[in-house]
């Protein structure tokens, strides 16, 4: 990696990693552009810290190790967003990026789109103009606004580009490239082994996997404890094993979920352990972007806990189906006896493993 020393100037194309999500389609970009002899450094905004949201994806896929760690660590919305764009502005100002990439719709992304923008370095996003049309979840904010200030739009998912397009950015800017998450997946297959995990983790042969943490289903009491009588109505018919997102911690722990005896809660998985954990299920209940997409690539049963997509493909291509709660034990219970409708897994448009080639080739070509 053709990196500077932190803090020096490096030019070149500077990707903004902070949240797990970001890690895992940062890694296949990073790696197509080192292939293609690019200037470039990773800068870590420290958005997520804890080894297990953080350090082990960088172990796992292959990411150098950033050039630096701007250490931000958690707040309010306004207290991250605020102490991302200070560091950044200072970052961007001594290293002279010709270029940022950012990734996906976390906080970080849309920080250090707007810093860039405004010190008029060019900016590329990564899974451009996804849209749940949700105004009540921050990432909408997030991706919309990215979009308005990028240069440079990558795009995973076909709908993505009328998106932009209404919103009226132009179409030179916008380039369908597929989706670098599933190139990781792609790249890692013969790792998921989920017989050796069974083994390892002394799970049983058959397995619910869920994961929570959007704010709308973890951060109020009321509702997490509706969903914990829901996840414990799952586990009197099969096993759940669940690693929890440190953001539904508390708040799932006090409404009792891990004490019914078939809830098997875990610690954040590494990617490897995770994406097993999924390729094993009979079913996934969740509320993670990446894991809807996961899962279509995968061919599980996703029960998705949301009343809308920003991926919308992975119900028309893939295993996804948005839930309530009150409908999802009847739902598993379908899955388990084999009996849910047949779904169309044609693989989604350009989800084939090579969208970060197809990036770097683009970056190359504009440099
Ligand atoms: C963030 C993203 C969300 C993404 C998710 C992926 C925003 C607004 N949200 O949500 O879009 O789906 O990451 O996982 O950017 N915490 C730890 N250890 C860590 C990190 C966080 O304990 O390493 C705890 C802290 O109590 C923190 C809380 O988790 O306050 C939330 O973290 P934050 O990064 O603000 O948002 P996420 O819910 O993780
Ligand atoms: N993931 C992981 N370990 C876990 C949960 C998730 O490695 O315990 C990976 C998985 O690849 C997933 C990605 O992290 O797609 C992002 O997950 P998360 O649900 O945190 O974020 P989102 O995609 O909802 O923004």
């Amino acid at each position: 990696m053709s990196s500077a020393p932190a803090g020096s100037p490096s030019g070149g194309i500077v990707h903004i990693v902070g949240a797990r999500p970001n890690f895992v389609k940062a890694a296949p970009v990073v790696a197509a552009l080192e292939e293609r002899g690019a200037r470039q450094s990773v800068v870590h905004t420290g958005q997520h810290y804890d080894d297990r949201m953080s350090a082990v994806f960088f172990r796992e896929l292959g990411l150098p190790r950033p050039d630096v760690d701007l250490g931000v660590g958690s707040g309010t919305h306004a207290e991250q967003t605020a102490a991302l764009m200070v560091r950044l502005e200072q970052e961007f100002t001594t290293r002279s990026p010709e270029r940022v990439l950012v990734y996906g719709d976390v906080n970080s992304t849309l920080a250090a789109a707007l810093v860039a923008a405004k010190l008029g370095i060019p900016v590329g996003h990564v899974e451009a103009g996804l849209r749940s049309f949700d105004w009540s979840m921050p990432e909408e904010a997030n991706r919309t606004l990215t979009d308005q200030v990028c240069d440079m739009a990558f795009v995973t998912s076909p709908e993505a580009v009328g998106h932009l397009a209404r919103e009226g950015v132009p179409s030179h800017r916008v380039h369908f490239v597929g989706n670098p998450m599933i190139d990781t997946l792609l790249a890692h297959l013969d790792r998921f082994d989920t017989r050796a995990l069974r083994d390892r983790l002394h799970l049983p042969e058959v397995y619910t996997a869920a994961t929570l943490h959007r704010p709308a289903n973890v951060d109020d009491p009321d509702t997490a404890a509706r969903l914990v009588g829901r996840l414990h109505e799952i586990a009197d018919q099969t096993p759940v094993v669940m690693p929890v997102h440190p953001r539904g911690r508390e708040a799932l722990a006090a409404a009792g979920l891990g004490e019914h005896p078939g809830v098997h809660l875990l610690e954040p998985l590494g990617y490897t352990d995770f994406v097993t954990l999924v390729r094993g299920a009979a079913a996934v209940v969740t509320d993670s972007g990446g894991v809807q997409e996961e899962s279509t690539i995968l061919g599980v049963p996703c029960l998705t806990l949301r009343p809308n997509t920003e991926r919308p493909v992975t119900i028309t291509h893939g295993t996804n189906r948005l839930v309530a709660e009150a409908e999802l034990p009847g739902l598993v219970s379908k899955i388990l006896a084999g009996d849910a409708a047949a779904r169309d897994t044609d693989t989604p448009p350009l989800w084939d493993g090579h969208a970060g080639e197809r990036i770097a080739t683009i970056l190359r070509g504009t440099s």
